[in-house]
């Protein structure tokens, strides 16, 4: 077993494209780091230099201590799982297993003795003489980590594996993944562009944007406290609401109350997540910050609802303006079954200790 370090790793794609940007990270040994960020950021890139499949354009990774820049993937010890699961179409499922072992040479009872143990870890016994094509997606996914199992590598690495599943089996397959992780306490890095599944997996989260990282941190410091804007968007479902503070014009009454002693700073943007919000007047006293809004959407999803709701005040109101349909849309998450109408006024407040503030210009967060 071994940990990965990235050392300022760079990657210009020869038509010039700079798809990573200088990263470095030290995954320790038995972790399991997922990089999440956003279609284009440079995820697979990233992996793929890392699994020896991309040449590195400067920077170097480790891997149990040794410098792999130019060995070949085999020889790194690693194990890739892909979202298109890349079996042999033509080979059994104990074929498929079988093969890169047989390929290294090694004695028969040991591929034997391998199989069994990761039949056995994964539930697949039942289909080890189909071929793919006879498999579910589901079941050619797990043939697919079994596949990396057997190989009993140094770390694993995670290439969106879980993309091509419908919803619920991707949930089932999540948990799965975390469980023989956990067991087998190999040092694994998943790319996804999910944040559910990056926040789900990860023992340490690193949000990737334009080929930098933005943050590093469990799921829950990241959570709780994003370091930059972009995270504060990424991170989270629905998103954080995030209101740029243009002077006096906020959209929130009583704004001093956000900062006392009333100096509302300029260029900055205001964040509050949809749980922090609540509605006045529901075991709420208006006591707080307040936003006026007029409902714009309803979405009932059974244990909660969420409302949105735009700017609806009248411009005249101390401490901060209100200027109608001015501002962002704003969440804000309700316990149980809500009836709400289109249209409908409410009075919204938020607790100030659970607000988050940014610079608009840099996008970092501010303490
Ligand atoms: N082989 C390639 N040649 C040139 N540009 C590439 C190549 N592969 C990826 N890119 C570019 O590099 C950037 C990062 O891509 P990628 O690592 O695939 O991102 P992600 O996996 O996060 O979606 C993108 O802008 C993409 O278009
Ligand atoms: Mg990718």
């Amino acid at each position: 077993m071994a940990g990965i370090t990235l050392t300022d790793v760079r990657k210009t794609y020869p038509g010039g494209q700079e798809a990573v940007k200088g990263i470095s990270l030290d995954i320790p040994d038995g972790d399991f780091t997922v990089l999440v960020g956003p279609s284009g950021c440079g995820k697979s890139t990233l992996l793929r230099m890392v699994a020896g499949l991309e040449a590195i354009t400067s920077g170097t990774v480790s891997i149990g201590g040794r410098v792999v820049n130019d060995l070949e993937p085999a020889d790194r010890d690693i194990a890739m799982v892909f979202q298109n699961y890349a079996l042999y179409p033509h080979m059994t499922v104990r074929g498929n297993l079988a093969y890169g072992l047989k390929n290294r040479k090694m004695p028969a009872p040991e591929i034997e003795r391998r199989i069994e143990a990761a039949a056995k870890a994964l539930e697949i016994h039942a289909f080890l003489d189909r071929r793919p094509g006879q498999l579910s997606g589901g079941q050619r996914q797990r043939v697919a980590m079994g596949r990396a199992i057997v190989r009993e590598p140094a770390a694993f690495l995670f290439d969106e594996p879980l993309s091509n599943l419908d919803a619920k089996l991707r949930v089932q397959m999540r948990a799965e993944i975390r469980r023989l992780q956990a067991r087998l306490a190999t040092t694994s890095l998943y790319v996804t562009h999910d944040q559910l599944e990056a926040m789900t997996l990860a023992d340490r989260l690193v949000v990737l944007n334009g080929g930098l990282i933005e943050q590093v941190g469990t799921p829950i410091e990241v959570y709780e406290k994003p370091a930059s804007l972009f995270v504060a968007s990424f991170i989270g479902s629905p998103a954080m609401n995030l209101v740029p503070l243009e002077g006096a014009v906020t959209g929130i009454r009583h704004l001093d109350r956000v900062f006392p002693g009333g100096r509302i700073p300029t260029g900055a943007v205001l964040g509050v997540r949809p749980e922090h919000m609540s509605v006045v007047g529901e075991g709420t006293p208006a006591s707080g910050p307040l936003l006026d809004l007029a409902i714009t959407a309803i979405e009932a999803v059974g244990a909660e609802t969420y409302i949105y709701g735009a700017f609806a005040g009248d411009g005249t109101t101390a401490g901060g303006i209100v200027a109608a349909g001015r501002g962002p849309e704003i969440a804000v998450r309700m316990p149980g079954h809500v009836r709400r109408q289109l249209g409908e006024r409410v009075l919204v407040t938020f607790d100030p200790a659970q607000s988050h503030l940014f610079d608009a210009r840099s996008g970092r967060r501010i303490d």
